[in-house]
């Protein structure tokens, strides 16, 4: 791998530094920092989409320095799940992190992240970890070990005032929370909310899985959370409400291999609205894609 400093252009004279070493991105991050400048982290797997672009541009707004993390994160992929065939375009992302202004992409080869000899990794344990995908059965507590290590050594690597997540991977949002106010470290972690295409579906990398027809049935999981969502303000018991969501699922053949409600922060499980905001949570395979969508339900915040 040529690990050469790589500085790409784009017609419209966006540019931005694509960096694959740690040793060059500390080098080229030490300056910044020396002079106080604020710098913002945004994590990713990269194939953009407006999802990761509402985190560039909060990132771009709020912080002097942005640098955008550009990984496939292999410990946080299962045995049987979709490592091989998750797609990528690096060109394309690293136009796309130009025109939103980002200052450094780091994308390092996978020997940079895990090398010879790499054996630590980072555990949140309980609740957190093993509900909903966390459940043994689904992706289970490895995939949050997989998250939870990768983004801790990225946190390190990189030194940022503030990293941005999105809300559309809830508990990833929550387990990271956990770990950095456990382990102390000294980042401010903000969640923007869940950008959707026009029809309602969540957007993902992941939705280049589905075929035509499949992509059609997926807006079943937002029109399903939103039939929960209103079931539930309009007074319902929370099981009443996920019926009917269960429903909407039901009558796109959809069959989830879950629809939850549990407590936004702690994500136990939640039987009535109460005074603390709900998450709503579903999961389900449509055709190759495995999709996943949530909503909250604020009772103070109707
Ligand atoms: P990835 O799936 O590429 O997502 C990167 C970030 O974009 C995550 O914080 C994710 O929650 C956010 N995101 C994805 N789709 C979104 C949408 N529709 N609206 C708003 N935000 C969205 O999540 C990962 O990568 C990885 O697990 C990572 C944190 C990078 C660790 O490897």
């Amino acid at each position: 791998m040529d690990l050469e400093l790589v500085t790409r252009e784009t017609s419209n004279d966006a540019a931005v530094t694509v960096l694959r070493a740690k040793a060059q991105l500390r080098a080229a991050l030490e300056r910044p920092r020396r002079e106080a400048v604020s710098i913002g982290l945004v994590p990713t797997m990269g194939y953009l989409h407006d999802g990761h672009a509402s985190l560039l541009r909060a990132a771009r707004a709020e912080c002097d320095l942005v640098v955008m993390s550009l990984f496939v994160n292999p410990t946080q992929f299962g045995p049987g799940e979709d490592l091989d065939r998750y797609p990528r375009d690096e060109e394309r992302d690293l136009r796309l992190a130009a025109e939103a202004g980002v200052d450094f992409v780091y994308a390092p080869p996978v020997e940079e992240v895990y090398p010879e000899g790499f054996a630590t990794t980072v555990e949140v344990r309980g609740p957190l970890t093993e509900v909903l995908d966390g459940d043994p059965a689904r992706r289970g507590a490895a995939h949050f070990r997989g998250v939870a290590t990768v983004v801790a050594k990225l946190l390190n690597s990189v030194g940022p005032d503030v990293a941005y997540f999105g809300q559309k991977d809830a508990q990833q949002a929550a387990v990271i929370r956990r770990m950095v106010a456990d382990l102390d470290i000294p980042v401010r972690i903000e969640v923007l909310p869940i950008v959707r295409e026009p029809d309602g579906l969540a957007m993902s990398s992941r939705n280049a899985y589905l075929e035509p027809a499949d992509r059609e049935r997926g807006v079943a999981l937002s029109r399903a959370l939103a039939a929960v969502r209103d079931a539930a303000l309009a007074g319902a018991p929370l099981a009443t409400a996920l019926a009917a969501g269960r429903a909407e699922l039901a009558a796109a053949a959809i069959e989830p291999e879950y629809l939850e409600a549990c407590d936004a922060e702690t994500l136990e499980q939640r039987s009535e609205l109460g005074e603390r905001p709900v998450l709503v949570a579903v999961a389900a395979r449509v055709g190759a894609a495995r999709l996943i969508d949530n909503v909250l339900i604020d009772p103070a915040n109707r």
